[in-house]
């Protein structure tokens, strides 16, 4: 029996969904489980020629002999979750599915709040943050209330009341019809209703049962909402506690897995102490292709950091990391590392809750480049001298080994250590 967690060590975009349908298959997994998060995530995977691109659906889905679970912990965009649905099917694939009924439900007025207010931070706009908003706030609609009429159009009443207030009043924007919000939502939730159960029991078994789990994190460790960098952050646990709550089971974790990218990027605002801001970074974009799975932004790009990545190790207790596009950095003659910061004129090389990362100078380590494709080699010792040193460093800088490597989108291009 093996139980994996696949966590971001970054500000999200890692390259997690290859990683989980990889690991997935190369360790026989039985279960594959969502625990944060919503449609705001974007995994993106590659089999042959086809491009597979996921939001909400866990990241094992294209494997039929794979029970794929969407915890309580996960928010649910409905017309999501049915589109994504009709597309893997129209593609030919067997849908293999559970949907917990404590999760909460995304909804219109949600993503028409987030639109509005998410706009500083530079949210997805999909309307995670309010929906968790009403989650805490206790007032939010779950699956379950959804199966049942009576109940859904209650607490629809309920909140539409308030809703229609806060967008009228407030926003000066049109009130949202009671009425059309409980018809669609009735009619999609037929789509997948065979799919809804209590999530935590089917888990319970499945330990007791001595069966194969991974738990498939979305974004990352930097946009955690208690350990992140406050407040452009996510409004959901992305580390390692997240799993314990999102699923209503206690993990008996085998391996932790932190996902990183060979150097650094973001969307949206907020703090990024080594981002580049010029040819070097724009040539990362381009060649990395970082553009948003989800919302279609350039992502921000810059040096690999390995304070944030020591910080993700140690608030997640990562046994092992799995560095990603390492290919990309193929064209560069040197390569610089964050070792450390320099903050207020002290060096620190730890992250802590009162420093603001805003004001954090990064001090870089100068490595060699090793200016050559490495995107068609399977063997750990075909890389060549320069990669392996910069692979030996992060090791030590975040003191945590590297076990698996990845270089290129396809799931042939992957290296076991
Ligand atoms: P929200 O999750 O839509 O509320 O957005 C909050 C912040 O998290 C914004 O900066 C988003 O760009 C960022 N974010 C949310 N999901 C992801 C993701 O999957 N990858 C990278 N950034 C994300």
């Amino acid at each position: 029996m093996t139980e994996i967690a696949i966590i971001g060590a970054q500000w999200g975009d890692e390259g997690k969904g290859k990683i989980v349908d990889w690991t997935s298959k190369k360790q026989g997994m039985k279960y594959v489980v969502r625990f944060n998060g919503g449609n705001n995530a974007g995994h993106t995977v590659w089999v042959g020629n086809d491009e597979y691109k996921f939001h909400l659906l866990p990241s094992g889905i294209l494997h039929p002999e794979i029970v794929n679970i969407i915890g309580n912990g996960v928010v649910i965009d409905p017309s999501v979750l049915v589109g994504e649905l009709d597309s893997i099917e129209s593609r030919g694939h067997k849908v293999n599915l559970r949907i917990s009924e404590s999760a909460n439900l995304i909804m219109p007025y949600h993503r028409v709040l987030d639109g509005i207010e998410g706009g500083k931070i530079g949210t997805t706009r999909r309307g995670i943050g309010p929906c968790y908003e009403d989650k805490v706030a206790r007032r939010g609609i779950t699956v379950h209330d959804l199966m049942n009429d009576g109940v859904f159009r209650e607490k629809l009443l309920k909140n539409m009341e308030m809703k229609n207030q806060i967008l009228t009043k407030i926003y000066d924007q049109k009130p949202l019809s009671t009425d059309e919000i409980f018809d669609s939502y009735s009619a999609l939730s037929e789509r997948f209703r065979q799919y809804v159960c209590d999530v935590s029991l089917i888990l319970y078994e499945a330990v007791c049962k001595d069966e194969n789990i991974l738990f498939e994190g979305a974004q990352g460790n930097m946009l955690d909402v208690d350990h992140g960098t406050r407040p452009y952050i996510t409004s959901s646990n992305t580390t390692i506690g997240g799993i314990f709550t999102g699923t209503g089971i206690r993990p008996n974790l085998d391996t932790v897995l932190g996902v990183m990218k060979a150097y650094t990027t973001r969307v949206g605002e907020g703090p990024f102490p080594t981002e580049l801001n010029d040819e070097t970074g724009k040539k990362i974009q381009e060649i990395g292709k970082e553009v948003g799975t989800t919302t279609g932004r350039n992502r921000r790009c810059g040096w690999l950091d390995t304070v944030i990545g020591r910080y993700a190790s140690r608030i997640n207790g990562f046994d092992e990391l799995a560095i990603t596009k390492l290919d990309v950095l193929g064209f560069l003659p040197v390569i610089k590392v964050c070792t450390a910061y320099n903050y207020n004129n002290k060096e620190i090389k730890e992250i802590s809750s009162g420093i603001n990362l805003e004001e954090c100078q990064p001090i870089y380590e100068e490595w060699p480049g090793w200016r050559e494709d490495i995107s068609n080699i399977r063997n750990y010792r075909d890389l060549p001298e320069n990669t392996k040193r910069y692979l030996s460093r992060i090791e030590e800088l975040t003191e945590t080994p590297v076990s698996i490597i990845s270089v290129g989108p396809e799931r042939e291009q992957t290296i076991l250590k």
